[in-house]
């Protein structure tokens, strides 16, 4: 296993891989891996010959005052994990090596992106479907592996890969918990003692949401309401949205009549954490 900081080095090495037929699996991440992560590249690494790992905290979906400067960053402990998950190759470029001087093109989507975190997070998508197309571009893998915590991101990225013709199976793997329920995600580093043990309304509502789902409860605001009236118990708590959107198209449903996503995001504190499920998976 190696890290590769140059976009030449990735190219040239994919390019000997496929000389030798080989198949190449690409999982995209902002590092600080855990077990979330770790889901995706043995799922990469039980489809393809290869796994790329990308490594790369990406200033362009980061807002002016998100967490860009404090965001979680360690390669050595990443590449650790990589290697024990059967990653080939970590790709972890500097900023000034992915948007090169004088970088002018950005490639945007409307619909998906308008609800949800796209609401919350104007500039977002644009720089995750920047830095996802350039990724392809650069590693042109034959499958790519995104978690499904960040369930409007998979839905956008599958969009992405359909409207660009991209040559790519876009794979959505199960979320991983905590043992206690709490979603993993690299922010949770972010949460004190308190903030951790408050972090638990998210999987709480999650599960209150989808037992209601599974009891036969088909009205989206009757779902809603009681998730909110959860979450908004903890002192610590307070909620960005809860909201049931079609699966597909990200716009919001009134009525459980289709496959459709719960989706919410939640302050903890400062930390912003989501969570989700789908109506399909209850
Ligand atoms: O999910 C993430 O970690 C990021 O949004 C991604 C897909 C790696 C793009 O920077």
């Amino acid at each position: 296993m190696r890290i590769v900081k140059n976009i030449d080095e990735v190219r040239r090495q994919v390019k000997e891989w496929r000389a030798q037929g080989l198949t190449i699996g690409l999982v995209p991440t902002m590092g600080y891996l855990h077990e979330g992560h770790a889901s995706l590249i043995d799922a990469s690494h039980r489809d393809n010959d290869r796994t790329v790992v990308s490594d790369f905290v990406n200033p362009m979906q980061f807002g002016p005052s998100e967490d860009l400067e404090s965001y979680p960053r360690d390669i050595e402990r990443d590449s650790h994990l990589v290697e024990a998950h059967g990653g080939d190759i970590i790709f972890a470029p500097e900023p000034e090596e992915m948007y090169r001087k004088g970088f002018s093109s950005f490639v945007d989507m409307t619909v998906l992106t308008e609800e949800l975190c796209g609401l919350s997070r104007p500039v977002h998508f644009r720089g995750v479907c920047t830095v996802v197309s350039k990724l392809f571009n650069i590693v042109q893998p034959d499958c790519a592996y995104f978690g499904k915590k960040d369930a409007q991101q998979l839905a956008v990225i599958r969009h992405l890969a359909d409207d660009l013709n991209m040559d790519i199976k876009i794979i959505g793997c199960p979320i991983v918990r905590e043992v206690d329920g709490l979603a993993k995600s690299s922010r949770n580093t972010y949460l004190s003692g308190a903030e951790r043990k408050a972090s638990l309304v998210l999987s709480q509502a999650i599960a209150l949401g989808t037992a209601m789902v599974r009891k036969g409860e088909k009205n989206c605001s009757v779902i809603i309401s009681a998730m909110k009236k959860h979450i908004e118990a903890e002192p610590l708590a307070s909620t960005d949205y809860v909201k049931i959107v079609d699966c597909d198209t990200m716009q919001q449903i009134s009525t459980l009549d289709r496959p459709a996503i719960c989706a919410i995001a939640v302050y903890i504190g400062s930390t912003r954490l989501i969570d989700n499920f789908f109506t399909e998976d209850v």
